[in-house]
């Protein structure tokens, strides 16, 4: 059956000047789509590409690699990295995408699984929107179909009336739908999604009707190792996903790299001032973070305790992107400690009480002593105050 196009369609609207399907870019919208922000960079890439794609794909699975990795076009252009982590990785989930299994991105929280979902999607399908959100009150209608009730009310039910979810309209059109979060889904609208994914069908009883997939139609889960317990995966949809984990950075090098790429990114697109050689503090950070995480310093000799939060790679950018806007706006334009030190306290201590003494024993057994920290030092030793 059509499914009606209830809403404007994000990646159907290219061609229009006006209304909501519009592309938007960074200067009209704060956080422009990926398959906006990049659009270049994939023209580019389906330009250049000349492999095998599958049904309804913009790109083959080698070029989606390449936008998600980086690297040098025949013809020059540059595609950044978006992903920075094992190529392997990227290959796996990419062509998982061209099977009849869904990909399921898992980690902690803060490894790039939504940031890897939407520029998957905007690779292969050109739209990234097609997004359901999980959350403890997702309603079966945000996976299945739900009713205009003035029109169900008025006429009954009918192809009109149905407002179609993003996983039907990504059904509909061969694309790829995307659901964040789906173990904090209740299992009983997780469970929705099997048929979906086993059958590629999505029965509407109320018209005698069903919208069946066609080729392209695929989905992309992410879900946090941490929220294990919650509302844990039933085996029977489990496995009609391929899982693929998304690791912590392996090195602290790749860890600052990522963070640095990132906050300069973040930092045009909210056209903070240019702020340079902000690669010490961002060591900084990132080091601090780690050695908490890991519950040992870098060298290796002394143990450190771990608090509560994550302290992601994620956190990190976010720490170092405050830093460099108080840098700014009130420091003299360069990034130095003090305007780290806010950041990274407010990002260790999540509990009053028991973050605060570990990081007060961090502060006294390792910063405290190491070489070129003594500024860093002072300034936490500031702000704990
Ligand atoms: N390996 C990585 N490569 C590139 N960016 C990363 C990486 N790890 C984390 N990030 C950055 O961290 C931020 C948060 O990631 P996000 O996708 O929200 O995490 P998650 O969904 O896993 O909690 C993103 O801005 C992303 O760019
Ligand atoms: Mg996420």
């Amino acid at each position: 059956m059509p499914v009606p196009e209830t809403i404007a369609q994000p990646g159907s609207g290219v061609d229009q000047d006006t209304g909501p399907g519009r592309p938007r870019t960074a200067t009209e919208v704060l956080r422009p789509h990926a398959e906006h922000a990049f659009a270049d960079e994939l023209a580019a890439l389906a330009a250049a590409d000349d492999r095998p794609r599958p049904a309804r794909w913009r790109l083959s699975p080698w070029a989606v690699a390449t936008y998600l990795l980086g690297g040098t076009l025949p013809d020059g252009t540059v595609i950044t990295p978006k992903y920075v982590g094992p190529r392997r990785i990227v290959e796996v989930a990419v062509t998982t995408l061209a099977t009849d299994r869904a990909l399921l991105l898992l980690g902690v929280p803060g490894t790039a699984k939504t940031w890897v979902s939407e520029h998957l999607a905007a690779a292969v399908s050109g739209d990234s929107t097609l997004l359901v959100q999980g959350t403890a009150g997702t309603p079966e209608e945000a996976v299945r179909y739900g009713w205009n009730y003035a029109q169900l009310l008025a006429h009954g039910p009918s192809e009109d009336a149905l407002v179609p979810s993003p996983v039907m309209r990504a059904m509909a059109q061969g694309m790829t739908a995307r659901v964040e979060e789906l173990t904090r889904i209740p299992a009983d609208v997780q469970d929705t999604l099997i048929t979906i994914l086993s059958e590629k069908t999505l029965p509407v009883p109320e018209l005698g009707q069903e919208v069946q997939a066609v080729p392209g139609f695929n989905l992309i889960a992410t879900a946090n190792d941490r929220d294990r317990g919650v509302n844990e995966l039933s085996s029977a949809l489990r496995r009609r996903f391929n899982t693929v984990v998304l690791p912590l950075p392996a090195s602290p090098e790749a860890e600052v790299d990522i963070v640095a790429r990132r906050v300069e990114q973040l930092g045009r697109s909210l056209a903070l001032p240019a702020v340079p050689d902000g690669a010490d503090e961002i060591r900084r950070v990132v080091t601090v973070f780690r050695e908490l995480r890991d519950g040992v310093t870098t060298d290796g000799r002394t143990r450190v305790k771990s608090p509560s939060g994550t302290l992601s790679t994620a956190e990190a950018i976010s720490v170092v992107t405050g830093g460099l806007a108080l840098a700014a706006h009130f420091g003299d334009g360069v990034l130095r400690p003090a305007d780290i030190a806010a950041g990274i306290l407010g990002a260790v201590v999540r509990d009053p009480a028991a973050d605060r003494v570990v990081w007060q024993e961090y502060l006294e057994t390792v910063v405290r002593e190491r070489d070129g920290w003594k500024d860093f030092y002072r300034a936490c030793r500031e702000v704990s105050a």
